[in-house]
């Protein structure tokens, strides 16, 4: 049997933590769409993520719960399309693998055949690392993420800071290393103090990724939108917007509504033309309708002067 050699050579979780190993950080972005995953690449992101914040960034809901596998395949598959340099990873959302090992391996492999190369699964304890360790099983890599977890966001009281106090700090660190013993390539750190990040970057041999997290997890990662600031806010305090992007673009699009309305758009440059022959030769046609050739002369001469 014969393999199709790949066209481009992707990077691997190996290629990663070589990074990290030789003292470089890491990129890591969300992205939902193929237009997002080009930008991604061409930014130079080493990881993208189909992450299920697709569910609050593009789908209007309040939090990522309503997320579904049917949702991230879509999105995953759109991103897969740009074929992407990048690392390729994507969630499991809610309730994909909490119901079985089995369910878990099912929808873990759904992703993996879309494209992904890698899953992220919220949370430790016992029940998770079973699953990690049945994933990896199975060939499929696998990124932990502790700290603020979206999808137990009832049970943990909310978004804000976890593993504040002595108990849950050192839950947290044991969970991040359980997590590395199943097998993990990588932990994510979500929303906790910088200096129990920094202490797991330390104890664990694998690479870390940190959102709200301090500077000293092995890579950071941010959410597309929030990046480029493409809602409109308020945005959690570890956010930093390199751009005003929403208001960036109501402008933009403000200004089209402007000549639309004030007949500037399309113009001469925006428009296809009849030859002239064609052109006379449907107006005699149309000699009848002199007022709908007319008008067509007038706008054209118009647009001619406007340009
Ligand atoms: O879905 C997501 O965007 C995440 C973030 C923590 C990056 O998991």
């Amino acid at each position: 049997m014969s393999h199709k050699a790949p066209t481009q050579s992707k990077k691997t979780w190996i290629d990663l933590q070589t990074t990290v190993d030789q003292g470089g950080k890491l990129v890591m972005v969300t992205a939902y769409d193929a237009t997002m995953a080009h930008i991604a690449d061409a930014a130079g992101a080493d990881i993208i993520l189909v992450g299920d914040s697709v569910g609050n960034a593009c789908l209007g809901f309040e939090n990522t719960l309503p997320v579904t596998m049917e949702m991230m395949r879509h999105h995953l598959e759109a991103v897969v399309r740009a074929r992407p340099n990048a690392y390729l990873m994507a969630d499991l959302p809610f309730l994909s693998y909490h119901l079985s090992v089995e369910d878990a391996l099912k929808n873990a492999g759904l992703l993996v055949r879309a494209g992904a190369q890698a899953v992220k699964l919220e949370g430790g304890g016992a029940n998770k690392i079973q699953i990690v360790r049945a994933l990896i099983d199975a060939g499929i890599p696998v990124m932990g993420h502790l700290g603020l977890t979206p999808q137990s966001f009832h049970s943990i009281g909310g978004y804000k800071v976890q593993a504040k106090e002595e108990a849950q700090a050192i839950r947290l660190l044991e969970e991040a290393e359980q997590l590395e013993n199943a097998g993990c390539f990588s932990v994510l750190l979500e929303c906790i103090p910088k200096e129990l990040a920094a202490f797991v970057t330390e104890v664990l041999n694998i690479f870390t990724i940190g959102i709200g997290a301090g500077p000293d997890c092995s890579g950071q990662v941010l959410v597309f939108h929030d990046i480029l600031g493409l809602n409109p806010g308020p945005y959690p305090k570890f956010v930093k917007n390199y751009m005003d992007g929403f208001n960036k673009m109501v402008i933009a699009l403000s200004q089209w509504s402007s000549d639309v309305k004030n007949d500037l758009f399309p113009g001469e440059q925006e428009s296809y033309k009849l030859s002239d022959v064609v052109f006379e030769k449907l107006a005699a046609r149309l000699s009848g309708a002199s007022q709908l050739v007319s008008k067509s002369k007038s706008t054209m001469s118009k647009r001619k002067h406007s340009k």
